[in-house]
């Protein structure tokens, strides 16, 4: 206000000195004319300076500066200054927003932002993937109307009780996702979402394998249970006493078989080394089998083995028996009688390995077969009990062959017969001994 003041005093004196001059040299006529000239000027000078400013407010760009001088100057650079600190402070500002929504952007969940009417203000491309919400298109829609899934909807409702739930994704119905709440603010809402579906399935599985082992001790130890009653109370003559025994050994049989396999799955799951690599010698091996087959056979069938001699394995020879002779024991309990059995240990052209198990046994439909190597997965179940199978065989057979680098390919037509074939590759195979 003093600058103000002492710049009118100035002005006014100047105008003063000015008329005082001309009138000593021109005369007082002159003088008022000069004057005059001199206050249009100045009005001039300020109306064109104050046009400039008012056009420059129009959009305030920092680039568009106007060229002042005197006290608009001072003006105009005041208002520039005030104009760059406030561009910085938006540009800070918008940097940390992006930061943040980048950082949002980058979570492996879902994240959603609501407001107290639903609407949604933001959200993420993992929520956008999952539910098949579009930002910005749909921000400021209600969720509810974009999702109607009732339990989603039952979970946006219940404001304040409900903060977690499980629901299935909208885009994917095998997808399931675990979906979390999160207030904050005044009635705002932050929904996170997690695709749970490897995990839930996996608990499916658990509780699944749970009821199948209980399921399948059960039904021999029911068994066995009864006869032990039988014996006890009742006094039975020797050979039918014998003949429960017999059968009450064939129970316990079961049950041991089916708890080793679990034992033997349990440790090939958890990856616990049952040796290290060594060679496996297989002329030996395939010896071995044969000798086996034919015993569990009993003459039942046509069992023939082709054997490259000297083709040895590097592998842990447990696990190696183990899987070649669940694939023999499955041809030879799944193949009527007259049936045949070709066994074949070969190199393909491609250098892998081949053990190959034929049957012109009972077959299968295609719809089972992807499913075979899962625990407890039988065509038939009664065929397979009635057989001594447990239903693990196939599925230690893929685990052995898949820590030795090779998978397990299965061919069959139903009614007449399976080729299942363990295949190697060749660098799993060893030196021939000399
Ligand atoms: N050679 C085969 N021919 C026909 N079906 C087979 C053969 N091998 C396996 N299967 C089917 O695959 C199922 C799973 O096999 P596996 O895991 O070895 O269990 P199991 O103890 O029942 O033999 C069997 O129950 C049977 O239905
Ligand atoms: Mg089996």
């Amino acid at each position: 206000m003093f600058n103000v003041i002492l710049r009118l005093i100035a002005t006014g004196a100047y105008f003063l000195g000015v008329a005082m001059i001309t009138r000593l040299i021109v005369g007082a006529d002159f003088a008022i004319v000069v004057v005059i000239a001199s206050a249009l000027f100045m009005v001039g000078f300020h109306a064109i300076s104050a046009y400039r400013l008012k056009n420059w407010m129009n959009d305030l760009r920092l680039d568009n500066a106007p060229e002042l001088s005197g006290w608009w100057d001072e003006l105009g650079s005041r208002i520039y200054r005030n104009l760059k600190t406030y561009h910085r402070q938006q540009q800070l500002l918008s940097n940390s927003l992006l930061a943040f929504r980048n950082a949002a952007q980058a979570l492996p969940d879902g994240v959603i932002t609501i407001n107290k009417e639903n609407q949604i203000n933001w959200c993420n491309e993992t929520a956008e993937a999952q539910l098949g919400l579009r930002s910005p298109r749909d921000n400021g829609q209600v969720i509810t109307n974009l999702i109607r899934d009732p339990d989603f909807v039952a979970f946006i409702k219940a404001k304040s009780t409900e903060k977690s739930a499980l629901i299935k994704s909208p885009k994917n119905s095998r997808q399931i996702l675990a979906l979390q709440r999160v207030n904050y603010g005044e009635d705002q809402m932050l929904i996170l979402t997690r695709d749970v579906t490897d995990r839930e399935k996996l608990e499916h599985m658990r509780r699944d394998f749970v009821a199948n082992v209980s399921h399948e001790l059960k039904t021999p130890l029911t068994v066995l249970l009864g006869f032990l009653e039988t014996v006890q109370e009742i006094d039975l003559p020797p050979e039918q006493e014998k003949k429960y025994l017999t059968l009450m050994l064939e129970q316990g049989g079961r049950m041991r078989t089916l708890i080793d396999d679990l034992l033997t799955l349990s440790s090939l799951e958890a990856n616990i080394s049952t040796g290290n690599d060594e060679t496996i010698f297989c002329d030996k091996l395939m010896d071995r089998l044969k000798t086996d087959a034919l015993a569990l056979s009993d003459g039942h069938h046509k069992i023939q083995f082709e054997v490259t001699p000297n083709l040895n394995l590097r592998g842990r020879e447990a696990e190696i028996t183990s899987a070649f002779s669940n694939l023999i024991s499955n041809a030879v309990r799944y193949t009527p009688e007259g049936g045949a059995i070709s066994v074949k240990w070969f190199t393909a052209e491609n250098g892998d390995l081949h053990f190959d198990v034929k049957d012109s046994g009972i077959g299968i439909l295609p719809l089972h077969i992807p499913r075979l190597t899962e625990r407890f997965y039988r065509v038939d179940r009664s065929r397979s009990r009635e057989t001594g199978g447990t239903g693990l065989g196939l599925a230690i057979v893929k685990h052995v062959l898949t820590r030795h680098n090779g998978q397990l390919e299965i061919k069959s037509e139903f009614g007449y017969g399976s080729t299942f074939s363990a295949v190697l590759p060749a660098s799993r195979r060893a030196p021939a001994s000399n």
